[in-house]
């Protein structure tokens, strides 16, 4: 396996990884050019705690989907337009907004965030899931419950009575919110979506997206800011309709909420796993600016 090591020039140098090899057949539904499968969790094997525990740089590493990870004290750099320099913002040490990451005994290898509820807001106008309180807290003693990330689930899923809740406040945004004359209307979903409406979305221009409601996590436990899930990070076209890429998912015992890799991706997220917190940068087309164009190396 190659990894850069960022503080030295040429950056290649090779690592041994322990791995395991996988008859065809498990490996089929893995996408197109995929050869195999790295794993990012809290377990001993996944490729962060390897890392970490052979280099002792500290067990941290940033995630920029579809783009790259870094590990360790690699910085970040991000350019943010209109300024062109690269290097200019250091986004794992900067003020990132950050959360708590929490842990559940159901599943020892995930990362679970405080969410405490949901919101949908559009032209001022914000709803609000109407849940019952506790409603998507992880129970620490049975792993029940709980809102935990997972780049292996295209896109995010809720169990059926939370999305039910959210389906309700995103249909009231929308009604309540939609720019006067416009028609935006709920149409049929296509599968596997639910949501769907076509109509009068205005289009933004920058970043080249469509004009939709923005869906808030509400964050607890100390969290510096909410979590907002921007218009890339949930639209998906579909016939001519625009669909939430957020779908009704029934788990026994399963989480109350998966964030998934169409809300993950183009978000700059720094686990650190010493302090237990999980910073994010929200959608970085919303800062003009995205995953490929990062810079690692230290001037
Ligand atoms: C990267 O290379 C430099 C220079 O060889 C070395 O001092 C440093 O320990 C290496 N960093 C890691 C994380 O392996
Ligand atoms: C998150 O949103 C709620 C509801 O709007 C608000 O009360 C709270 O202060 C926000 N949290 C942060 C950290 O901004």
């Amino acid at each position: 396996m190659e990894i850069s090591n960022t503080t030295e020039q040429p950056p290649e140098e090779s690592l041994a990884i322990v791995g395991a090899c996988a008859p065809g057949h498990l490996l089929r539904s893995l996408p197109a050019r995929a050869t195999g499968v790295a794993g990012f969790s809290r377990g001993p094997l996944s490729l962060p705690s390897q890392l970490a525990a052979q280099r002792g740089f500290g067990n941290r590493f940033a995630l920029c989907l579809p783009i790259f990870a870094t590990f360790g004290d690699t910085p970040v750099y991000l350019s943010i337009p209109p300024d062109p320099r690269p290097g200019t913002i250091d986004f794992t040490t900067s003020d990132v907004a950050h959360t708590p990451l929490l842990t559940s005994p159901a599943n020892a290898g995930g990362y679970y965030i405080p969410v405490k509820g949901i919101s949908v807001s559009w032209h001022g106008v914000d709803a609000t899931a109407q849940l019952p309180a506790g409603a998507l807290d992880l129970d620490v003693r049975t792993g029940r419950g709980g809102v935990v990330l997972s780049t292996v689930t295209p896109y995010g899923t809720m169990r059926p009575d939370v999305f039910r809740a959210f389906a309700r406040a995103f249909d009231d945004a929308i009604t309540r919110g939609r720019i006067p004359m416009t028609t935006v209307e709920r149409v049929p979903a296509t599968k596997p979506f639910e949501l769907c409406y076509r109509g009068g979305f205005p289009r933004v221009k920058v970043p080249w997206s469509w004009d939709v409601p923005r869906i808030i996590l509400e964050l607890g436990d100390g969290a510096t800011r909410n979590w907002t899930v921007d218009n890339n990070n949930y639209v998906v076209e579909v016939g001519g309709a625009l669909c939430v890429g957020i779908l009704p998912v029934d788990g026994p015992g399963g989480p109350a909420m998966v964030i998934g890799g169409k809300q993950l991706e183009n978000n700059l997220l720094v686990f650190d796993l010493e302090k237990q917190l999980l910073g994010f940068s929200g959608l970085l087309d919303t800062a003009l600016t995205s995953c490929n164009r990062a810079t690692f190396h230290r001037n």
